[in-house]
């Protein structure tokens, strides 16, 4: 039997977004589900009743009607206890939930015996989960609507003009942090024309502010600030100060500042002091994306648009919902990609499979027992963990049964080697000298190979498939000898023009091979490398 999702309208003040949306309530039916949406629930973010009953919902008059005989909920908040009272016990719900932020609403849940998918745990990591990260969609948008309400408030063009009227330099625009939000205000701020510099404490962003238009601004200060996993850390006290200087010399210059640093779980690091805001230009502009966790400006009023010394400071913490389609359409398809996983036979119903490392993750509230946190996920590029010898040892002189396997595994290594020895003796009794050598390089090249190969994990072979290729370049080699036979070979003459040909021909595609095979492999590194 097909489940029913349900979407109900979002009641948070001043929350436009919608869980689902027409388009992609057509695939969840493809996908066997059938769809209830609250009447109304599209209607801030431009999406109309009728649009969901087109594409194949049904609409229920108010949230309780819709709960009623609802099987999955769709939410963009975390429900309230009014909301969660309507659920029936044994509701999946998904939505926003940040567990970590919110314990009572936790124990809600799991008294109301729900399961739960909160899709701020995704462990974004996984490069599967990349499809499902509401987080990153959700903080593109707000990244590149920053821009535009700077540009709003900016009484200034973006780009650099030259008119009859009179020249006009393009504006200057600094970003202080570079995650995802900070990287799509940077490309949304330099396609509009402006001069863009960011700043951040992982320098390894700096590679991806360049590509999208901007400068990186580094302080002058040695200190590592990744803190894993792709978050920032705390930075000593020295390093902040150092940022201070460099955070005041930008805000002399630049016009408009966006801020958008973050540490999961702290307190937005302060970085604009109210002295750097007085020392702003009159009619400069500062959008402050961290107000919901204290601002990352001294200034900021948290939810309000003010001016100070001449400068607008604004702290809007509802940026995703001002783009409310967009921001509804993307986090729908999100919520599609995550149902896809649940419900991989297509038949309208659902498997919450806790051994599946992207549910685990996102499973934070399972049959009314708190799951949550979950427990590190595996890592596809990280070595696998060297067993400690000494603590191997005592379990098979112990046997006790458990190590009955391991005995017979060495038996039959055993006898695996004594079969390999008596056959080489064999090819030694009876082939020709020559042979012996080639098949001894042969049966010894195996064995590395295959040693090297078992110790790489997984996830790398494909890198160490293209070095091997380069490597297997060498055969250039050959090639080089028929164009210039080695010293001593005169005798034998220069090789005639067909030779020639073909072994400059050889020469140029193993030169594809060999430096094509070492440019691709430091790429593919380069992904793994955080
Ligand atoms: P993120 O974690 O991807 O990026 C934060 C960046 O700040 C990281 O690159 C980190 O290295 C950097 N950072 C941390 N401390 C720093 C410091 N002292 N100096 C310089 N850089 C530092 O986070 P994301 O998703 O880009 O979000 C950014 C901010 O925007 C968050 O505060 C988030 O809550 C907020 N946000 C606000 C919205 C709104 O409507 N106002 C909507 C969505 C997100």
């Amino acid at each position: 039997m097909s489940l029913t999702i349900a979407v109900p309208r979002e009641i948070y003040a001043g929350e436009k977004r919608v869980a689902t949306v027409p388009e992609v309530v057509e695939k969840l039916l493809k996908l066997g589900f059938a769809v209830r949406v609250e009447s109304g629930a599209g209607a801030a973010a431009n999406f109309s009743d009728e649009s969901y009953q087109a594409a194949g919902a049904r609409i229920s008059g108010n949230a309780a009607e819709l709960m009623d005989g609802a099987d999955i909920v769709f939410k963009v908040r975390g429900p309230t206890a009014d909301e969660i009272a309507l659920m029936k016990p044994g509701t999946t719900l998904v939505s926003f939930i940040w567990p970590a932020q919110n314990p009572e609403l936790m124990q809600r849940l799991a008294a109301r015996k729900l399961t739960v998918l909160a899709i701020d745990s995704l462990p974004r990591q996984l490069s599967r989960a990349q499809k499902m990260d509401a987080l990153t969609s959700m903080a593109s948008i707000s990244g590149y609507r920053a821009v535009i309400e700077a540009a709003n408030a900016f009484g200034r063009f973006f780009n650099g003009q030259v008119t009859a009227a009179g020249k006009i330099p393009p504006a200057k625009v600094f970003v202080a942090g570079a995650g995802v939000a900070g990287l799509a205000a940077i490309g949304t701020a330099a396609n509009l024309g402006a001069i863009v510099r960011a700043n951040d404490t992982r320098a390894e962003v700096a590679d991806q502010v360049v590509s999208l238009g901007g400068e990186f601004v580094k302080v002058d200060y040695e200190e590592e600030g990744s803190g894993g996993g792709g978050y920032a850390k705390v930075m000593s006290e020295g390093f902040q100060q150092a940022q201070r200087a460099m955070y005041a010399s930008q805000a002399r210059e630049a016009d408009i500042i966006i801020t958008t640093a973050l540490i999961p779980g702290k307190p937005a690091p302060r970085l604009i002091t109210a002295e750097m805001v007085q020392s702003m230009k009159p009619g400069s502009v500062i959008v402050d994306m961290a107000g919901e966790q204290g601002g990352n400006c001294e200034l900021t009023v948290p939810g309000e648009a003010v001016v100070r010394h001449g400068v607008t400071i604004i702290g809007y913490t509802d940026l995703v919902s001002r783009l409310a389609k967009q921001s509804s359409t993307l986090y729908s398809t999100n919520l599609l990609r995550v149902t896809e996983e649940l419900c991989k036979t297509k038949d309208g119903v659902i498997n919450v499979n806790m051994d599946d490392d992207a549910i685990r993750g996102l499973t934070v509230v399972k049959d009314g027992t708190i799951t949550w946190p979950p427990p590190p996920p595996k890592l596809p590029a990280a070595p696998p963990q060297a067993k400690p010898a000494a603590a191997a040892m005592p379990a098979k002189k112990s046997g006790h049964g458990h190590g009955a396997g391991e005995p017979a595994s060495a038996k039959s290594l055993a006898i695996l080697f004594g079969v390999g020895a008596l056959l080489f003796w064999l090819v030694g009794a009876f082939a020709p000298a020559s042979f012996l050598s080639h098949f001894t390089v042969f049966v010894l090249a195996c064995f590395v190979g295959y040693m090297v190969v078992w110790n790489v994990t997984p996830a790398l072979h494909t890198p160490l498939m293209s070095v091997t290729n380069a490597i297997s370049s060498i055969i250039a080699i050959g090639a080089l000898v028929q164009v210039a036979p080695p010293l001593g070979a005169e005798t034998v003459g220069r090789p005639g023009a067909l030779i020639l040909g073909l072994a400059v021909a050889a020469l140029t595609l193993t030169a594809i091979n060999m430096f094509g095979g070492f440019a691709v492999t430091r790429r593919m590194l380069a992904m793994f490398r955080k």
